[in-house]
């Protein structure tokens, strides 16, 4: 036993995170290469995000994929909370969360925990989250999830169905569980406490509304996890299934160290950046280059801390073999950091051109996708 508080909970990710470490403390299994073909089997090819190994755990993610060739009714659950403007880090699991669907052809349950929120946030009244909340469900939208298929609300617009779940979940998980999972303390404020029973309700909504059998699967970062792990407590004493996961890794922030997180908005790329923003952004990140260009041609950058490298990697460079031969360049000394930052600038910027063109069209839909009392 040790009374620290988690490194990882869904409220705080501190420093380096140890992946393996990580995997063995939430008891989550690897994505391993037999289940990546098993569901090439299914994709065709592997999203870009496997291929990185981005997306690198799972729960039962294998028995999911069974349900699947069985007939059993799959599911996608998947959320935001919305405390501020979405960042790219954000859409990782909501890119993955789209090819799952496209594949799978699943339907998906979208939670905007705007209740949660609200209960974390220090200064924020409670119209000021619902403006963030409706802000983000237009990036959701812009992602390009399929609206016969996509049913996304809010806590506090969707309270009656919700609730109804999550009392059901709540009276299963004692305080003392809660406790040791979430790392509440006695100055806690009890709605925070209740809050993960909200944020499981999702995993049973389906069961429940339309009264079928259905197997749930959640793309999220692994920061989420903690409510799994309560959920899957749960659901075969409620008659579930047991939800499956797979989780992603942290895109890191800008700067030097830490995942991107809202909090340090210059090490951030907000999809709402003006162009001008991510060029000072991206001029400004951290990378693994020499001090001097002499240096860098002689002695070769290191691209494994370079959060440029990193961006191409994650993200912004498809092909497999380019990404390859930054790598290699970057090491001989043959690129230089300034010719990086500009392609990735370039990059990111007709991205997010793209993403706020889609936004805009979202306004005129997003009534197609909303679930309300
Ligand atoms: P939130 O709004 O903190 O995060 C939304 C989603 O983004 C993931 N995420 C990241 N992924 C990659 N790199 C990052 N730097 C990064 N930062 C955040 C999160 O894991 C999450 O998947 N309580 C939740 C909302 C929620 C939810 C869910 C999330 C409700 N139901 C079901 C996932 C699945 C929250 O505040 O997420």
């Amino acid at each position: 036993m040790h009374n620290e508080m988690p490194k990882v909970t869904p409220w705080e990710v501190r420093g380096e995170v140890d992946y393996d470490e990580l995997m063995k403390e939430f008891g989550v299994e690897p994505l391993t290469n037999e289940l990546l073909e098993r569901l090439k089997k299914f994709s065709g090819g592997l999203h870009l995000l496997l291929r990185r190994g981005v997306f690198f755990a799972h729960r039962d993610f294998g028995e999911w994929m069974d349900s699947y060739e069985r007939g059993i009714r799959v599911v996608l659950y998947t959320g935001r909370g919305p405390s501020g403007n979405t960042h790219i880090g954000h859409l990782i699991p909501w890119i993955f969360t789209k090819y799952l669907q496209d594949v799978f052809k699943a339907i998906l349950y979208f939670q905007v925990t705007d209740d949660e929120k609200f209960l974390i946030s220090t200064g924020a009244e409670i119209d000021e989250i619902r403006r963030y909340a409706y802000d983000n469900i237009l990036d959701v939208i812009a992602i390009g999830f399929d609206p016969n298929r996509t049913k996304i609300f809010t806590n506090l617009d969707y309270t009656k169905e919700i609730y109804n779940i999550a009392v059901r979940v709540a009276k299963h998980v004692t305080f003392s569980t809660a406790k040791a999972t979430f790392g509440f303390t006695e100055s806690s404020n009890i709605g925070i406490i209740f809050f993960p029973a909200m944020q499981a309700a999702p995993c049973f909504i389906h069961q429940i509304i339309e009264n079928e059998d259905a197997h749930v699967l959640i793309p999220c970062a692994v920061d989420q996890e903690p409510y799994w792990r309560i959920s899957r407590d749960v659901a075969p004493k409620l008659g579930f299934r047991k939800p499956a996961g797979i989780y992603s890794k942290f895109i890191p922030g800008l700067g030097a160290g830490g995942k991107m997180s809202a909090s340090l908005p210059e090490t951030c790329i907000f999809l709402s950046d003006s162009p001008n923003d991510v060029r000072r952004k991206i001029w400004n990140a951290f990378t693994g280059g020499q001090p001097t260009l002499k240096e860098q041609r002689e002695k070769g950058g290191n691209p494994e801390v370079c959060v440029i490298y990193w961006y191409f990697y994650y993200i912004f460079e498809e092909d497999d073999k380019k990404v390859q031969e930054l790598y290699e360049e970057c090491r001989r000394g043959n690129v230089i950091c300034g010719d990086c930052k500009r392609g990735l600038t370039d990059k990111i910027i007709k991205f997010l051109m793209e993403h706020q063109r889609r936004r805009r069209e979202a306004e005129g839909i997003i009534d197609k996708f909303l679930l309300k009392d």
